[in-house]
């Protein structure tokens, strides 16, 4: 697979987690997997709702057991993304679940960033940022550190742009969040909430009055609420929305009834993402495929998404022009 599908333009991924890339054919590639049969690997995998989702998105991050396993992971992806025309990345990246399974963060990340290299070193055409971020039912202490986690890679130089929260939307209320998110946009840091994927519009309107999102991962309830439709489009916050990630996990049920083409006629940003393609068969190149189909959208329509992408990265504004300029294809 390369450059030269259907979707043959630069792409900018900015909803993408870097532990929901390893789909059964990484995991079948990496230490924990070779230990794995094909029914296993099958169960490891298998969900069939948002709760479910989160269990099998555990598992699989157990299975990356040492340093090693994120560089071989990180090599794999890296390369998969740039052979499918993507030019740079945002990944969003957990990393106090690996830190409470007795990793050293420090050890993990140095791995994560080698294993880039290795992609790179190989031809592969990949610029890559992170947005660490926190799992919203383990609470405002969890988020806490996190946070000091973002703040210190980024002091040290290492390419952390945002601090963000995923996991169960509905798990934790922002104003314990809140903490945590002002000590990362003190530093310097963008801010980036899941939200309004399968909880409501009050949801959405929270991670961005309490939390300060610039932008949303999904934010799909936005459409029920002309008013939070126009404060999102008056404040410029984008939504990263994933259409094949919500038919998964549930969350709307057909390319047809998702809501973004509306919400981008409201004039909120938006941008369209894989979220988890090692669990949804989705890379973004797959993705745009299926968002052209449903919405017939043009290679000019195309084009416009990931000028939004390259004009809401996290990324400062002359890197930001910079991509615009690749795109753009001008
Ligand atoms: N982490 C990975 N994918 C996620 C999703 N779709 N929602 C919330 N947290 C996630
Ligand atoms: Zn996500």
């Amino acid at each position: 697979m390369n450059n030269s599908g259907k979707i043959a333009i630069p792409k900018i991924e900015l909803h993408v987690h870097f532990e929901g890339c390893i789909g059964p054919e990484l995991m079948a590639r990496m230490r924990a997997g070779e230990k794995i049969s094909r029914p296993e690997l099958d169960a490891l995998y298998s969900f069939d709702n948002f709760p479910g989702f989160l269990k099998a998105y555990a598992r699989v991050m157990a299975a990356l057991e040492q340093p090693g396993d994120f560089r071989e992971a990180a090599g794999f992806i890296a390369a998969r993304l740039a052979a499918r025309g993507v030019v740079y990345v945002e990944f969003t990246f957990t990393p106090l679940p690996h830190v409470r399974r007795g990793l050293e963060h420090g050890r993990v990340i140095e791995a994560v960033l080698a294993g880039l290299e290795d992609a790179r070193a190989a031809g592969a055409k990949l610029q890559a940022a992170f947005i660490y971020d926190t799992v919203r039912q383990w609470g405002g202490e969890a988020a806490e550190q996190s946070a000091r986690l973002a703040v210190a890679d980024m002091k040290a130089g290492l390419p952390v742009v945002g601090f963000g929260v995923g996991g169960d939307e509905l798990g934790c209320p922002a104003t314990e969040l809140q903490p945590a998110f002002e000590m990362a946009a003190a530093a310097g840091l963008k801010r980036y909430v899941h939200a309004g994927e399968v909880g409501g519009p009050q949801s959405v309107r929270e991670a961005v009055e309490i939390l300060g999102a610039s932008r949303i991962g999904h934010g799909i309830a936005a459409a029920g609420d002309p008013e939070l439709l126009a404060e999102l489009a008056r404040r410029g916050v984008c939504l990263d929305v994933c259409p094949t990630s919500n038919l998964f996990t549930r969350a709307v049920d057909s390319y047809e009834k998702n809501p973004w083409p509306a919400i981008a006629a409201a004039g909120v940003p938006v941008t369209i993402g894989s979220d988890d393609p090692g669990f949804f068969g989705a890379w973004l190149d797959e993705e745009l495929e299926r968002c052209a189909a449903a919405w017939q959208l043009d290679q000019a329509a195309l084009r416009g998404l990931m000028v939004t992408a390259a004009r809401h990265s996290f990324q400062p504004r002359e890197k930001r022009e910079e991509l615009e300029t690749i795109v753009a294809g001008i």
